[in-house]
């Protein structure tokens, strides 16, 4: 193993010179310890931190059950750690497809010495639950902790919203109605009106069918049945709350028939407002910055964690949520939007994902074409290809490669234990 990569001492991810001589480790997370012997039984060295306070494109990689959730919890966690004065700046929204990451709210009860080997205890973190409100009872039933609920606001969601909702598109009759009734309520009633004023104006439209008319209108009616989409819709500074860390909780969609398209939504329409609002804000920030002030404003600097991300940013295909990712991919960074995105399959990722990435994390991956496109990363740095990296990982869970643009170091780690309940074993028993 290329031992003289892996500095010893303290190693800091994702922060430069200038600012680690301003800053310190202020603002950093710890996520684990560097490798200093390989085998399966690897020694553990220094610790790895990673940057926090800054705009950064985390990917995390690696195959099924080999550690992407539970970094993403660890991240979480030392998120919700994080000074008070760095944490009030920062809001943290988890979107959470599964269905695991409410546990962060319990203090580890299992295998409570792996945490005793790292000198660390368990304990509780504090994280926001919000469940989409027509599905409260779905999370009531199955016992999970929530904090409350959210909704969209009815007016945001345009006609192409719409359509991907029911999976149409412009060559649909039914496309084309619910693209017409959406612009006339739009005309006629501003940004306040519901679903029922859609379907409304359903019934209204002369230039169609009754046949497609009714096919359309059973779709908006099941849609209101969702209990997701509202005139009044939660606001987006009530879910982007400075200094907390939210898990967006969209587990019910998961395998409910025709609901396939509510979770893109969600994460689309949160995604354009953040931006959006994040734009508006930075102009904000700047002006007091150029009035002599303090740079600080009511709108933090936004972390989003988006696991399973391949399902938001295909590869090849659509998907609603993707052009507003991209975004937040090729830009984001400046108005301080940051992802931390989470992926088995990087090879069915869109590749912006990949190439923009500033922070490559990637537990064990075997599968060919998945290696050749995180291949396409391969920095000048970086001394060997990812396939003998990947050869020399240990086996067991938990371990990762760390590629930072940044410091330009590329680290072999054992993410550290975390110190919250993991609900990943738990959850896929629930399922079967
Ligand atoms: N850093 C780690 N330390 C100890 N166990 C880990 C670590 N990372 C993962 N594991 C174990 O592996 C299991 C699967 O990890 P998970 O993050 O759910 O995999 P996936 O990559 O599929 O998201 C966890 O439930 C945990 O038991
Ligand atoms: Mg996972």
């Amino acid at each position: 193993m290329a031992i003289k990569e892996f500095g010893v001492g303290q190693n800091i991810v994702g922060r430069g010179l200038a600012d680690l001589e301003k800053y310190g480790s202020k603002g950093c997370g710890y996520f684990g310890k560097v490798l200093m012997s390989s085998g399966e039984k690897p020694v553990l060295g220094s610790k790895v931190l990673v940057d926090l306070a800054q705009p950064h494109l985390v990917l995390i990689c690696g195959k099924r059950g080999y550690g992407k959730s539970y970094s993403m919890a660890v991240l979480l966690e030392e998120m919700a750690r994080l000074p008070v004065e760095v944490k009030q700046r920062i809001s943290v929204i988890t979107i959470d497809t599964v269905g695991i990451f409410w546990s962060l709210k319990l203090p580890r009860r299992e295998k409570l010495e792996q945490l005793a080997d790292w000198d660390l205890r368990p304990g509780p973190t504090e994280v926001r639950v919000l469940v989409p409100a027509g599905k409260l009872d779905f999370y009531k039933s199955k016992k999970i902790p929530i904090d409350g609920a959210f909704t969209l606001k009815a007016s945001e969601l345009d006609a192409v919203e719409w359509m991907a909702l029911f999976r149409l598109t412009w060559a649909d009759k039914e496309g084309i109605l619910i693209t017409r009734a959406v612009e006339t309520v739009k005309e006629q009633l501003g940004t306040y009106y519901g679903i029922d004023d859609i379907i409304a104006a359903i019934k209204r439209d002369k230039g169609s069918e009754a046949s497609t008319r009714q096919a359309v209108i059973n779709r908006v009616k099941a849609a209101k049945a969702w209990g997701l989409i509202e005139k009044k819709g939660t606001k987006i500074s009530e879910i982007a709350k400075p200094g907390a860390i939210t898990v967006i909780d969209v587990s019910a969609y998961r395998q409910a028939i025709g609901m396939e398209g509510t979770k893109d939504i969600i994460v689309a329409l949160l995604g354009k407002k953040l931006f959006e609002e994040r734009m508006l804000y930075r102009k904000e920030e700047e002006m007091r910055l150029v009035r002599g002030e303090k740079r600080e404003s009511a709108m933090p600097i936004v972390w989003m964690f988006i696991d399973e991300a391949h399902m938001f940013m295909p590869k090849g295909e659509d998907n609603i949520a993707l052009k507003v990712l991209l975004e937040w991919v090729r830009v984001g960074r400046q108005p301080g939007l940051s992802l931390v995105l989470a992926t088995q399959r990087p090879e069915k990722l869109h590749p912006d994902a990949i190439s923009q990435c500033d922070l490559f994390i990637s537990h064990r991956m075997t599968s060919q074409p998945d290696i050749q496109a995180v291949s396409a990363l391969r920095p000048s740095y970086m001394h060997q290809d990812f396939d003998r990296y990947y050869h020399e990982m240990p086996k067991g869970k938990g371990f990762a490669l760390i590629v930072d643009d940044k410091t330009e170091k590329v680290l072999m780690l054992k993410v550290r234990p975390r110190f919250s309940w993991d609900a990943g074993v738990t959850a896929s028993a629930f399922v079967r």
